[in-house]
């Protein structure tokens, strides 16, 4: 195995899925590439229409964009600094916007990685199933080994 791609969005689940993917990497002398996506969205659908009827101003929502940029630059570089302390060599952390599913599979099959590791679950307080929408659909589509972390 030489590459791994570990995609965090802040949650635990995706904190124990970025210290698996160190573990395995470790090894095996395997590259990391970490991946947060800033969803296009911040704020989704209803509440834009609801926004829009209330007139809430646009910028408002262009700072909210602004905040989750910054935050999530934040993240990837924390996340590599980890991996980096774990004594892993090649790191590389990246941010990314749009649909998480969607530019995980793109950074996967452009990067040609061997394994994608995810949190089962992320940020949503919805934990009736196991896996959450992105780890589903991630799972689904990879054209490689996916290892989800509980
Ligand atoms: N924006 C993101 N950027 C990078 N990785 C992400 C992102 N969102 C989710 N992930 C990855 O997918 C894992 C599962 O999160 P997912 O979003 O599927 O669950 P959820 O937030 O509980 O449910 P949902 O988003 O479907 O309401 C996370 O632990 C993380 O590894
Ligand atoms: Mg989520």
């Amino acid at each position: 195995m030489t590459k791994i791609l570990v995609a965090i969005d802040g949650s635990e689940s995706a904190w124990k899925a970025l210290d698996l993917a160190i573990k395995l990497a470790q090894p095996q002398g395997a590259s990391l590439l970490i991946l947060h996506v800033i969803p296009y969205e911040p704020i989704g659908e209803g509440l834009r229409k609801f926004a829009a009827a209330e007139h809430v101003p646009y910028e408002q929502e262009q700072a909210l964009f602004h905040y989750a940029r910054t935050l999530g630059d934040n993240l990837t570089r924390d996340a590599e600094k980890s991996a980096r302390r774990a004594g892993l060599a090649a790191v590389e952390g990246r941010t990314a916007e749009g649909r998480p599913a969607e530019q995980i599979l793109a950074l996967a099959a452009a990067e040609q990685v061997d394994m994608i590791v995810l949190g089962s679950r992320g940020r949503s307080d919805a934990k009736a199933l196991f896996l959450g929408s992105v780890s589903h659909k991630v799972a689904n589509q990879a054209g490689c080994t996916c290892v989800t972390v509980k």
